[in-house]
């Protein structure tokens, strides 16, 4: 009789092979052709399932305060993010921190962003009081406890931005806590000539014929992929190509649930309290 048993070390999968008498311990070989498909199939969702499920907070924590605001960055850090993302323009030569093209949702004022003074902006209440944030105050609130995303939002944000976290690198920042990201993929291949080594998040909602190649063909570290699209057929190529996957905006438990059983890497999320359950997904600040 020939009896395989599967365990877990720590997030290695590991099997104990009984073949007649003798029992051997050993880590598991995916080349091992004594193993059928169904057994790797086995041994890849255990793999899933073990693995640790990045917490990225949504513009903060803006199922808390205000997003984008500096009190949704400090109440994600005081969930313990290892990550959060933010929302940038640059307007009238300055990097806020923003989400919408236009002010009226989330803040009192009226009109187009990118028409403003930045002395109008900042007179602005972008809830409960909050001011919009210039991208440096974010950094200095977040003081290296937590990676940052970056996403690149509106025309001409590449080149400040990538200005703007030279001098970041000048007071501590590494390119293991930063990532740029953007649906558009030109302001990202802009940031790619001007400093290759900062990661970039290549962002789509929906499937692309060839999944995740354009990310690749960007050379990006991550792709960002709407919930509503992302399959296992897409989180496999991009792994293929070793790309983390990164999916937003997950807030529902059920979802969370899913993303672990899909093997995503991480998720972006306006409640992190709901992945870093039992202090899971804790662990160092900045990209895996
Ligand atoms: O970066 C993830 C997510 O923020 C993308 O969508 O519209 O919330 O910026 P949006
Ligand atoms: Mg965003």
């Amino acid at each position: 009789m020939h009896t395989i048993r599967f365990y877990c070390v720590g997030r290695k999968i590991c099997v104990l092979d009984y073949s007649g008498k003798t029992a051997r311990k050993r880590r598991f070989l995916f080349h091992d052709r004594s193993y059928t498909a169904e057994t790797l199939r086995y041994v890849v969702q255990i793999k899933r399932d073990k693995k640790n499920l990045l917490c990225i907070g949504h513009r903060g924590a803006m199922g808390h305060a205000p997003e984008n605001t500096l009190a949704s960055i400090r109440k994600a850090l005081e969930f313990g993010v290892p990550c959060v993302e933010i929302d940038v323009y640059y307007v009238d030569s300055q990097l806020v921190v923003f989400h919408d093209s236009r002010l009226e949702r989330t803040t009192n004022g009226t009109g187009y962003l990118l028409e403003q003074k930045f002395t109008d902006l900042r007179s602005l209440d972008a809830g409960n009081g909050e001011k919009i944030p210039t991208l440096k105050e974010v950094f200095e609130a977040i003081h290296l406890k937590a990676g940052v995303n970056i996403e690149l939002k509106g025309p001409g944000t590449a080149r400040p931005v990538a200005e703007f976290i030279s001098e970041m690198r000048d007071v501590g920042w590494n390119d293991d806590l930063i990532l740029i990201s953007s649906f558009d993929h030109r302001e990202l291949v802009q940031v790619r000539r001007l400093d290759p080594r900062i990661k970039l998040g290549a962002m789509m909602v929906g499937l692309p014929v060839d999944d995740a190649a354009f990310a690749a063909s960007l050379g990006a570290y991550s792709v960002h992929l709407s919930l509503e699209f992302i399959d296992r057929k897409f989180v496999d190529d991009a792994h293929s190509r070793d790309l983390r996957v990164f999916v937003f905006t997950v807030n529902h438990p059920d979802d969370i649930k899913k993303m672990r059983e899909l093997g995503v890497d991480g998720v972006f999320t306006n409640y992190p309290e709901r992945v870093l359950k039992n202090g899971e997904g804790k662990g160092t600040p900045g990209w895996i």
